[in-house]
């Protein structure tokens, strides 16, 4: 019996400072997904304890003033630059800043790909600065 509960509060404890510890980006970490085909990159700043800026920019390859025609897909989500509000100055897309809710930390390894109409033109991944 004891055994079962020690077990039971291992379980308990490694969830919780898995959810507390681990998984909470301090203010001021950083993480970045790199574009290497469009010269581009999005970095991502913990600004409090929960909300977080984003900054983006595209240098290359982005020739059409479109941005309806240009898709960010953020781990299966797509949203056209129109609808992020991103603006295109061909051949750039940006600079984009903004800030929304949520912990970077639940952003790394998430995959990020930059879509022209249905192609995907170049993709990454998430990762910790
Ligand atoms: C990428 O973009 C930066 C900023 O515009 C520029 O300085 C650099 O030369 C570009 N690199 C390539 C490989 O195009
Ligand atoms: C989009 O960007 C423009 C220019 O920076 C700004 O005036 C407008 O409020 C933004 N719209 C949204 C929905 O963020
Ligand atoms: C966007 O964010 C970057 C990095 O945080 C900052 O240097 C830049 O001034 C910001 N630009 C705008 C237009 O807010």
């Amino acid at each position: 019996m004891l055994k079962t509960r020690s077990i039971a509060l291992f379980a308990f404890l490694f969830t919780y400072l898995n959810a507390t510890l681990l998984c909470r980006a301090a203010i001021g970490d950083k993480a970045a997904a790199t574009f290497k085909i469009l010269n581009g990159t999005a970095t991502f700043e913990q600004v409090t304890e929960d909300t977080f800026s984003i900054y983006g920019v595209l240098n290359k390859g982005i020739d059409e003033n479109d941005p309806d025609i240009y898709f960010i897909d953020l781990n299966g989500d797509t949203l056209s630059f129109a609808e992020y509000n991103i603006s295109i100055d061909p051949p750039k897309a940006g600079p984009w800043n903004a800030t929304t809710n949520g912990n970077i930390d639940e952003l790394i390894g998430t995959y990020i790909a930059i879509l022209y109409d249905e192609n995907t033109i170049d993709d990454s991944f998430i990762v910790k600065e």
